[in-house]
């Protein structure tokens, strides 16, 4: 939620980057972050300029145009997610303060901005908008007042800490002074930022895409810390002024990864990239002798073989992850697995303990709800594995261990190829722990292994007759409410692709477990109403499949237009469906990784026929860094 980016350059370090330019750069590429508003402000001759608009970044850019900025070596850019006030041009960042020479921005809540704004109000201070984020630029405004004698240097950074101390909730802050040219200062607590190391330059982002285009030099933040940047230097300290270290890391990714590739969107390019993103995640996690080795997990052994149960927590197309691992854990290690949405985790007094792994999973990492989820288990004393797709990210930093995926930059807003990959780390994790613990023969494991790394060419098979798809979406482009029902790992598959609908296309979509289906959802059923179903394959076990068929039959028998997922090779569905797509043949557990993608593609091609912003649909925000 919301996306930061901060600049400092020198006038003679050869890359000739103008400020505005970087941040406006690093706001495009953050904008999936939130667009109800997009800012700036620069300093240019010991002033402030800024700018700032409602609605996305390209109402920003046709301002700058009507009323350019001068040019500067210093800047901050804001592209935000409302939270407290209405998004509109005075609620949009920077807001500034000090008679306008501080400019000020804001990721988080500050949840204690009625208390402050009441003492700042007695103050004098005025403000213009409804925002808690006007009351931090004009605490940090006091702060930075009340010490006048202090080397100018050294003053923002000083009143930074004075005023993050005073300061509760969520919140990266990034500011910058009419009186410091070449200096942003910026804080962070329990919001993300991390710093990308230049040449003569520095860069601050809510994440690297942020600076991407510049360096790939990043700095990982801890929690409570201010970091000062000149186009020099890199301070950091903590909230009470003692010197604080980051750590320094390399990303493995580059600009060209964040862009659209010819495609017509950001989602439809990761829709194609989930075979890589698949194979990536796989990558390097066997030995030898076809073993698999987890190096990265810092969780001993010895407990991990002593775990009687285990919690998986996470939000939305997360979550539906988790129940696809719960099937999987528990059918091949035999581990009592539950899932949760992390909200819900936290607040209901969890029973976990040291014998609990609790594993977080997170596509950006910085998702707030999971983050105190991960805090709250740890404190009980459970271990925390975070399955997560961003290297610097906050909860795979405060986890116990980390299995990242490597589906590289997700930027629509709306989860496809992250979706996949953590559905194959865990895969990966539930072996390794079937391994670890006994609980299946080498050779069982390697047959399975074996299965999943078919998936990527089977995906792409998948992907090779996306037309057919498409066409049935723009087909069905007036439909008012689509159904989807599944049973086993189809449940939350039919529930993802009811997500998936919801999120991009606005219209009525629900998932539902298929046995379900007579204790209520079939009195939604209507003459002409759409029905996806999730058919498991007619290879595997538990007559599944047979149940699956009747209930095709029975949503039928009341008027439903029914498409299919089949296994390729399964005629019995044909007499039931209207449309039927088949996908190659894969073992039921790993079905998910094929069967999602039909769902995501209607989904995306549906949202298109009817004209929307698939990257950027409304109300929503990539990463939600608020409760
Ligand atoms: C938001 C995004 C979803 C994502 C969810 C959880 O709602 O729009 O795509 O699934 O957050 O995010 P996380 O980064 O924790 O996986």
């Amino acid at each position: 939620m919301c996306g930061i980016v901060g600049y400092v350059g020198r006038a003679d370090n050869g890359h000739q980057h103008k400020a505005l330019d970087v941040v406006l750069e690093g706001l495009r590429r953050l904008e999936y972050r939130g667009y109800d508003s997009a800012g700036v402000a620069v300093l240019a001759d010991g002033e402030v300029f800024s700018a700032k608009k409602a609605g996305k970044l390209s109402n920003l850019l046709n301002e700058l145009e009507e009323n350019p900025l001068p040019e500067s070596l210093t800047g901050i850019g804001h592209t935000r997610w409302a939270t407290h006030g209405g998004p509109t041009d005075l609620n949009a960042h920077p807001h500034l303060a000090d008679g306008g020479k501080l400019a000020l921005i804001h990721n988080g809540i500050i949840e204690n901005f009625a208390e402050l704004k009441e003492e700042l109000l007695a103050k004098g201070v005025t403000f213009l908008s409804e925002t808690d984020t006007e009351v931090a630029a004009a605490l940090l405004a006091d702060e930075y007042q009340a010490d006048a004698d202090l080397e100018p240097k050294i003053r923002l950074t000083v009143a930074m800490q004075r005023a993050c101390q005073r300061l509760e909730g969520a919140f990266t802050l990034l500011a910058i002074h009419a009186d410091l040219p070449g200096v942003v200062v910026a804080a962070r607590r329990n919001s993300p930022l991390v710093v990308g190391l230049g040449d003569g330059e520095n860069f601050l982002g809510s994440d690297v895409s942020g600076f991407i285009d510049y360096t790939r030099r990043a700095v990982e933040l801890g929690q409570d810390q201010i970091v000062t940047i000149t186009p020099d230097e890199v301070v950091i300290t903590d909230f009470f002024g003692l010197p604080a270290t980051g750590k320094e890391y390399h990303v493995d990714w580059d600009a060209a990864a964040a862009e659209k590739d010819g495609y017509p969107s950001f989602m439809e390019k990761e829709i194609h990239e989930q075979p890589r993103a698949i194979r990536d995640t796989l990558l390097g996690r066997t030995d030898a002798n076809g073993a698999l080795i987890l190096d990265e997990l810092r969780i001993s052994e010895s407990i991990l073989r002593s775990v009687d149960k285990i919690v998986v927590i996470a939000c939305g197309t997360s979550a539906y992850v988790g129940q696809v691992a719960k099937y999987a854990i528990e059918h091949w290690c035999r581990i009592p697995t539950e899932v949760e949405l992390s909200h819900e985790f936290r607040y209901r007094d969890p029973i976990v303990n040291e014998k609990t792994l609790v594993v977080a999973i997170s596509q950006s990492g910085e998702t707030m709800d999971t983050l105190m989820a991960v805090r709250h288990a740890r404190e009980q004393g459970a271990k925390v594995l975070a399955i997560c797709n961003t290297n610097g990210s906050t909860i795979p930093r405060e986890s116990d261990a980390v299995l990242y995926t490597h589906a590289g930059p997700e930027i629509a807003v709306a989860s496809t190829k992250a979706f996949l990959a953590q559905i194959t780390a865990a895969y990966v994790l539930g072996l390794y722990l079937a391994q670890l613990r006994g609980n299946k023969f080498a050779d069982e494991i390697r047959v399975i292994l074996d299965e999943l790394s078919a998936t990527p060419a089977k995906v792409q098979e998948v992907l090779d007759r996306e037309q057919e798809v498409k066409d049935l979406a723009a087909s069905m482009k007036d439909v008012e409410s689509v159904l989807f029902l599944g049973r086993h790992v189809g449940f939350p598959v039919a529930m993802e692709g009811a997500l998936k609908l919801k999120e991009l296309a606005y219209i009525h979509a629900e998932g539902f477990a298929a046995g379900e289906l007579k204790h209520g959802p079939i009195a939604l059923i209507d003459e002409g109403q759409p029905v996806f179903v999730v058919v498991p394959s007619p290879r595997g076990r538990d007559s599944l499949h047979a149940k699956v068929v009747s209930n095709i039959q029975e949503v039928r028998a009341r008027g439903a237009k029914t498409i299919v997922i089949a296994e390729e090779g399964d005629e019995a569905v044909r007499a039931y469906a209207e449309h039927v797509f088949y996908i190659p043949q894969t073992p039921t557990l790993l079905a998910p990784l094929l069967a999602t993608v039909p769902l995501q593609i209607f989904a995306c091609a549906l949202a298109t026929a009817k004209g929307f912003d698939v990257d950027q649909p409304r109300n929503l925000a990539k990463s939600v860094t608020v409760e």
